[in-house]
């Protein structure tokens, strides 16, 4: 069991909760609806004539008597009777050898044979995994989300003591520790009162149970377990523009109050943003006559901007893109914020945006259950330039992984300050086993410099690898009633939510037909109509879903499937 905190062993499988799986295909399968994705639940299973011969490892008894009632004829079986053999026996002379059926096996692109077969299939899975039928799942699952605000009545002022730094009373706290993938603990002293240790504990060792689980097999199971995988990208070139239309209808973000002298534009920035997904649907809703974005992304050929790929729809003649003062784009740097602060200015009279969007995330591959530590920086700072670049009344978004620690409480707590109402969500457009979340906030109260400079300090002790426990005093922000329950209540329903899901890719490892494909076409339809995305697969699924001859097959086309799973991918599909 592994110990809270500590990094889970290295594997492909363990949650760097970056959901954004198909934001880094090639430029040719980005449009690529079908293509190579469709083949690939056909190779898992086109090896597999025989589930039974899957189950022989397991909890079948005798796999040769199976597969000799279903295979072998019955002239067949009377012929070796009359040699002596014995249904259940090796073929030897004292009955020794081998009971069970050798398996034909076929090649597989260029794998080599024995590679994804049956037998592979189950003798592949860890210990705690047994092969069986699971029940279907019966879950009508919702295509709204439950939610809820909250506002700060009485907020401090921006000069106020409690806003300082918070030393970690525990002196084991170790940045470089956790960066290795040692298994040494981390932050058990910086965990906030608001998280449920248990819950995270299970989550942690549900996720440890995928460790060495097949990548192609976990991903399988997580595509048929997840009510909402198949949702897709719509005509977006990935589902990170889903997602952002998901928290749009969600919390009316982009139903701002125009200034008059924003002339009814919607002026947004998009940070942390390649490939662009989200500005895709910014312009996609309001197209160039009323919309103007910056866009700001680490210059990075895998990751950065690829307006080539928007949809025809969404044209965004007047987007500029900032890689900031060193011209890398990296937000971490005080220099480039203050760079693109600078641009926004001047693009806006010295507003500001009225939306902030931000999704930044990296690899945590390797060091998965350290997560939410490693990405404080990056939060702090996308959080930073949201304070600095949005104007009075404006709006801001921001995703989140967990959120345990003091540190992260204390960032959110500073949201709650400055804005008039804010929220914390996971869309349902965010795969349910994963701990992304986002976080909502509508109104800036007013542009507020020290805090911003304050963050710009904390900035700079994080670059210099200072250890910060919180950035608010505790005290405070336990004794803010509103937010203590506001935070521990969502932790605590997405953390359940997340184990759930968790043991239901579990069922589908150890149950390779469990599958709730009707359920998930009828959610994808109304998840988009009420979204408000054309929906490119209704025509397309509607007649395979009536006339459902191959079921095997069904889901093979729809173009909600990662593609290229096993292709290297900064934010390979996880949980
Ligand atoms: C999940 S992707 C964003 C997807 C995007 N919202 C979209 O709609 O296509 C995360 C992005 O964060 C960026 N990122 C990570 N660290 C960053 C940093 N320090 N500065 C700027 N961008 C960063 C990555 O390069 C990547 O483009």
């Amino acid at each position: 069991m592994q110990s809270m905190y500590a990094p889970s062993r290295s594997n492909p499988l363990v949650d760097n909760d970056e959901d954004d799986d198909d934001h880094q295909e090639e430029d040719n399968s980005m449009y690529d609806n079908s293509g190579e994705e469709s083949n690939y639940h056909h190779d898992i299973f086109s090896n597999d004539p025989d589930f039974e011969r899957v189950s022989a490892k397991s909890h079948i008894s005798n796999p040769f008597t199976s597969m000799v009632k279903k295979n072998a004829s019955q002239k067949v079986l009377m012929m070796m009777e009359k040699m002596g053999f014995k249904v259940g026996e090796g073929l030897g002379k004292n009955n020794q050898g081998s009971a069970s059926a050798i398996e034909l096996q076929q090649q597989q692109g260029r794998a080599g044979l024995g590679s994804n077969t049956s037998a592979h299939y189950s003798s592949n899975l860890p210990e705690h995994f047994t092969i069986q039928t699971h029940d279907p799942d019966m879950t009508d699952y919702p295509y709204k989300e439950d939610v809820s605000w909250m506002t700060c009545i009485e907020p401090l002022s921006e000069n106020a003591p409690e806003f300082s730094i918070v030393r970690p009373d525990n002196t084991t706290l170790d940045l470089s520790a956790s960066m290795n993938n040692n298994g040494q603990k981390y932050v058990e002293g910086n965990l906030s009162p608001f998280v449920n240790v248990q819950q995270v504990q299970q989550i942690f060792d549900l996720k440890s149970q995928f460790d060495s689980v097949d990548e192609k097999i976990f991903t399988d199971a997580r595509y048929r377990s997840n009510p909402y995988e198949r949702i897709g990208r719509s005509i977006f070139q990935n589902r990170a523009a889903i997602k952002l239309a998901n928290i749009d209808r969600i919390s009316d973000l982009t139903t701002l109050v125009r200034l008059p002298e924003e002339n009814g534009i919607l002026y947004f920035a998009d940070i942390c943003a390649g490939p662009g997904g989200f500005t895709e649907y910014l312009y996609y809703r309001f197209k160039t006559d009323k919309a103007k974005g910056w866009g700001f992304t680490l210059k990075n050929k895998k990751d950065d901007w690829k307006l080539n790929r928007f949809n025809p729809e969404s044209p965004h003649d007047n987007f500029e893109v900032n890689y900031g003062e060193d011209g890398t784009g990296d937000i971490t740097k005080n220099e480039n914020i203050r760079a693109l602060s600078k641009a926004i200015d001047q693009g806006t009279n010295g507003r500001g945006v009225a939306l902030v969007t931000a999704d930044g995330g990296f690899s945590v591959h390797g060091v998965e259950n350290s997560q939410e530590y490693l990405t404080h920086q990056l939060v702090l700072c996308q959080i930073l330039t949201g304070l600095m670049i949005t104007r009075r009344g404006g709006s801001f978004v921001c995703k989140l992984f967990d959120l345990n620690t003091w540190f992260s409480a204390s960032l959110m707590y500073i949201l709650y300050q400055n804005y008039e109402k804010v929220m914390i969500v996971k869309p349902l457009s965010s795969r349910p086993a994963n701990s992304e979340r986002y976080v909502i906030c509508k109104g800036l109260r007013k542009r507020q410099p020290q805090i911003v400079n304050y963050l710009f300090d904390v900035n700079i002790r994080l670059s210099n690898r200072e250890n910060i426990k919180s950035l608010v005093d505790c005290n405070v922000i336990e004794k803010d009633e509103m937010f203590n329950k506001y935070l521990s209540d969502t932790n605590t329903v997405i953390a359940k939510s997340q184990i759930n899901s968790l043991q239901r890719i579990k069922n589908a490892v150890e149950d390779k037909y469990l599958e709730i494909q009707e359920k998930q076409n009828k959610i994808r339809d109304q998840c988009l109509q009420e979204w408000r995305l054309p929906n490119t697969q209704t025509s397309k699924h509607s007649g395979s879903r009536s006339n459902d001859k191959n079921k095997r097959k069904r889901h093979d086309d729809d173009n909600s499937r990662p593609s290229q799973m096993q292709k290297s991918n900064t934010y390979a599909p996880q949980y």
